[in-house]
């Protein structure tokens, strides 16, 4: 049992349930498995913040029209292995499912590739979808600009967003290697849950309004504060680059333009942008032997000594691997508030209510 404050439900079950909240919006069947997968596959690998805790606010965006109901994948530019895509406003998980298996397919024919989309909306986990690359054995890549969350390095005004990336990379024992964080100290949802909790937060996560930093969740995110930049000026230059990459190249939306997804009165599309690109290492050293070069640097880096105190050196990805393995067999905890809302959501959509069990 991971958590005694929790309930227990099984992927299908949990799966099941997201997919009946879509449908019962409108959102086509195709597209809500879709949607319903990558969130409870968050759940499953651990990264709850951006699992189906957010699926009131995901479905009731829907329900206000907010965000489309049936996915828009407009190619507007497309030139060998490249393409930008307009979504005009659909479902961030979906149309980035999309395009992640478009640069595959790209990266297939040209062995590297790089699809960008603009006017989409939040896409939760980056690293599931450049997990998808190493399904196929090459190397996918993610990024993605956010919501303004995170004042610039020196900065005391909230103008970027802590704009996520993911690399992700095939190997053939060992799990697949997979870098994915935001370039935040932790995320926004991190601190949603810790509200959510009544917990507080530790000093240097965020600053409040003032630049100072807060140990209160609320101050840190719609209090008026910031979201605390990773390694100061240096986790500062990836959230730049990451909205560079995404935003500007695209022709999106960027900075303050972007809509914040728990903002009362979105008055339009979210606007988030997205790139991918794949590499397919059949072009370099070859496939299969990439793998294998894979696993001989894992076992080197995680047979190198511990420091004092630690049993175990983990690869980016390995955590996540291990936690998935385990849900699978034991099921996934979720934490009560998010039960309580998930049960609130099922009386509301007369849906029937998740089978948690204790
Ligand atoms: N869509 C968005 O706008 C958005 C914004 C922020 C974050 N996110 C997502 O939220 C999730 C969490 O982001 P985060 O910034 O809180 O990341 P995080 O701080 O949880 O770090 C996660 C990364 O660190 C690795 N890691 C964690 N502990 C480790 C250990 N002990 N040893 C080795 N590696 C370890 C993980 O494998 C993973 O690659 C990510 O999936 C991210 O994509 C999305």
């Amino acid at each position: 049992m991971e958590n005694s404050e929790s309930n227990t439900i099984t992927f299908e079950a949990l799966k099941s349930f997201c997919k009946q909240a879509y449908e019962a919006v409108g959102v086509p069947e195709q597209e809500a498995e879709i949607v319903s997968d990558l969130l409870v596959r968050s759940d499953l690998r651990g990264i709850e913040t951006h699992g189906v805790m957010r699926l009131p606010t995901y479905i009731q965006r829907l329900e206000k029209n907010y965000v489309r109901k049936k996915c828009e994948f407009n190619i507007i530019r497309q030139k060998g292995a490249t393409a930008t895509i307009s979504t005009n406003g659909s479902m961030g998980h979906v149309v980035s499912q999309k395009a992640m298996n478009l640069a595959v397919s790209l990266a297939e024919i040209y062995g590297v590739s790089w699809v960008s989309v603009k006017d989409s909306s939040h896409f939760g986990a980056a690293g599931l979808f450049s997990m998808m690359a190493t399904e196929k054995d090459m190397i996918g890549y993610v990024c993605s600009n956010s919501a303004p969350l995170m004042a610039p390095y020196g900065g005391r005004e909230k103008i970027l967003g802590n704009n996520p990336l993911s690399y992700a990379f095939p190997s053939d024992k060992y799990p697949p290697v997979i870098v994915d964080f935001s370039c935040s100290v932790v995320s926004a949802g991190r601190l949603h849950l810790k509200r959510k909790k009544g917990e507080k937060i530790p000093l240097g996560w965020a600053v409040d309004s003032n630049g100072l930093p807060t140990d209160d969740p609320y101050q840190g995110t719609e209090g008026g504060g910031s979201l605390a930049p990773v390694g100061a000026h240096k986790g500062y230059g990836l959230a730049v680059a990451n909205e560079m990459l995404s935003a500007l190249l695209s022709g999106g939306m960027w900075s303050k333009n972007i809509i914040n997804l728990h903002r009362p009165d979105p008055s339009g599309i979210q606007g988030t942008c997205h790139s991918f690109m794949v590499i397919d290492p059949e072009c370099f050293i070859g496939r299969e032997s990439f793998k294998k070069s894979a696993d001989d640097y894992i076992a080197t880096i995680k047979g190198s000594k511990t420091a004092r105190g630690v049993a175990e050196i983990f690869m980016p990805g390995e955590i996540e691997a291990r936690t998935e393995a385990r849900r699978l067999e034991e099921g996934i905890p979720i934490s009560k508030p998010t039960v309580d809302e998930l049960v609130a959501l099922a009386k509301r959509l007369n849906l029937s209510i998740p089978e948690f069990s204790h």
